[in-house]
């Protein structure tokens, strides 16, 4: 480390970079835990929506007793909007930048940050799938650059992931990590820049997985949707999942692994023809399912619907990249099943679905898998070992 090493220390204050849907929730979180809070985006009109949605959050807050009138105005009077970076990135010990997950203007983003932001400030990118080294090698600080994932909305959702590049400095990890914990959140370190870190990795290849089923099995969306519920242990199911979270994501994230990792995915055609389609899920009316109105509706998924679907290919390819991750050394189980839970919202967890199902015949499964559709699907060494 620097002759900067003490400054790293402590934050105080932050900037955030994008006002848009995680931006806002991000600099509303670090407000509510004390830190001052520069919000910064490429015109005034788009940080007064963004403060328009923290006041309506605060208001519900104090409404529902959380907070008072008067933490809920010293919370807001922590927030600056500033449109000229230099000026926003003055004061900041960290930058998190939330602006869209596009390469070529993150690193454009990083690129003029980079020559007006003091050489101690750490940067870290909320990106969900960019390679975090790369983006990093593109600044003069790769050692201070990090990942910093939180999930949709930041407001309520307690995983954030943590994922350094190749050369982050352990100090600078240590100090996010803080950060994390500091704004009430649970951190997952992702400990190797893998693509999907760990909760996309492990739910955008289902998406597919479960397309996939359907077409070979004949099963119906709600009949897999049931067996991901019940038998999975999923808040929902995974077509429901894949709606809420919306299909311009799902093929984006898609692109982005498979750009970096051919094994990751095995992709299925109907996410993509979705996304063209303009089927993009709760949000556009249509997606998997069909939604009547603009308000958020829950399929009818149950256990006798369950009891029709057979979901080992589904516990096999979460399970196989559970494994990957763990035999790739970017994580372990244990860190695994707590960014599943608080990520993804399972009930249970993945290894004691596996151990349900039985390893053997997840292995069995994944091996017929791999005759009938290629390598894919073999089995990570890790899974062997457990059989
Ligand atoms: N939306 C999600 O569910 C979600 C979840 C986790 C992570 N992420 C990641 O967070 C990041 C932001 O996503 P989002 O959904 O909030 O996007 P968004 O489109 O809602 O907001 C992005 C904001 O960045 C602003 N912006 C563009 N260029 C800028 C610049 N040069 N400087 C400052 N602001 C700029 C835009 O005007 C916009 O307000 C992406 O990397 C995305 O992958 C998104």
């Amino acid at each position: 480390m620097d002759k900067n090493s003490q400054q790293l220390l402590t934050v105080k204050n932050i900037t955030v970079l994008g006002s848009g849907i995680m931006g806002h929730g991000i600099a509303q979180v670090s407000a509510m835990s004390g830190y001052n809070v520069v919000l910064r985006d490429i015109e005034q009109q788009f940080l007064d929506k963004a403060m328009e949605k923290i006041r309506w959050s605060l208001e519900k807050l104090v409404s529902k007793e959380k907070i008072s009138k008067q933490e809920s105005d010293s919370i807001l009077s922590r927030i600056k909007t500033i449109v000229d970076l230099k000026e926003a990135v003055k004061s900041a010990d960290m930058v998190i930048e939330a602006v869209p997950e596009i390469m070529d203007l993150k690193k454009k983003v990083y690129s003029e940050l980079d020559q007006v932001a003091d050489k101690r400030i750490v940067f870290a990118s909320n990106t969900s799938t960019l390679p975090i080294t790369e983006i990093a090698n593109t600044t003069s600080r790769p050692d201070r650059f990090i990942g910093i994932h939180f999930f949709n909305p930041p407001q309520l959702m307690k995983l954030v992931e943590v994922i350094p590049g190749q050369k982050t400095d352990q100090q600078v990890v240590n100090l996010t990590v803080d950060y994390v914990k500091s704004v009430k959140k649970e951190p997952v370190i992702c400990k190797k820049d893998v693509p999907g870190f760990i909760v996309n990795r492990l739910f955008i290849p289902m998406v597919h997985e479960a397309c996939w089923l359907k077409q070979r099995e004949n099963y119906t969306l709600e009949q897999i949707d049931s067996a991901v519920k019940f038998t999975m242990g999923f808040p929902m199911g995974i077509f429901e999942l894949a709606d809420f979270t919306g299909m311009d994501v799902i093929h984006k994230a898609t692109i982005e692994l498979q750009i970096r990792d051919k094994k990751v995915i095995f992709p299925h055609p109907d996410v993509e023809k979705l996304y063209n389609d303009k089927k993009l899920g709760q949000k556009t009316g249509e997606g998997f399912y069909k939604y009547s109105d603009e308000k958020y509706e829950r399929i009818q998924l149950d256990e006798t619907l369950a009891k029709k679907c057979n979901p080992v290919s589904l516990v096999a390819n979460i399970l196989n990249n559970a494994a990957w991750l763990v035999t790739n050394k970017a994580s372990d189980i244990a860190e695994i099943e707590k960014a599943a839970q608080l990520g993804l919202g399972l009930k249970k967890p993945i290894f004691d679905t596996a151990k349900e199902v039985g390893i053997k015949n997840i292995i069995d499964e994944l091996n017929r898998l791999t005759q009938k559709y290629g390598t894919f699907y073999e089995p990570d060494p890790l899974l062997i070992s457990m059989q």
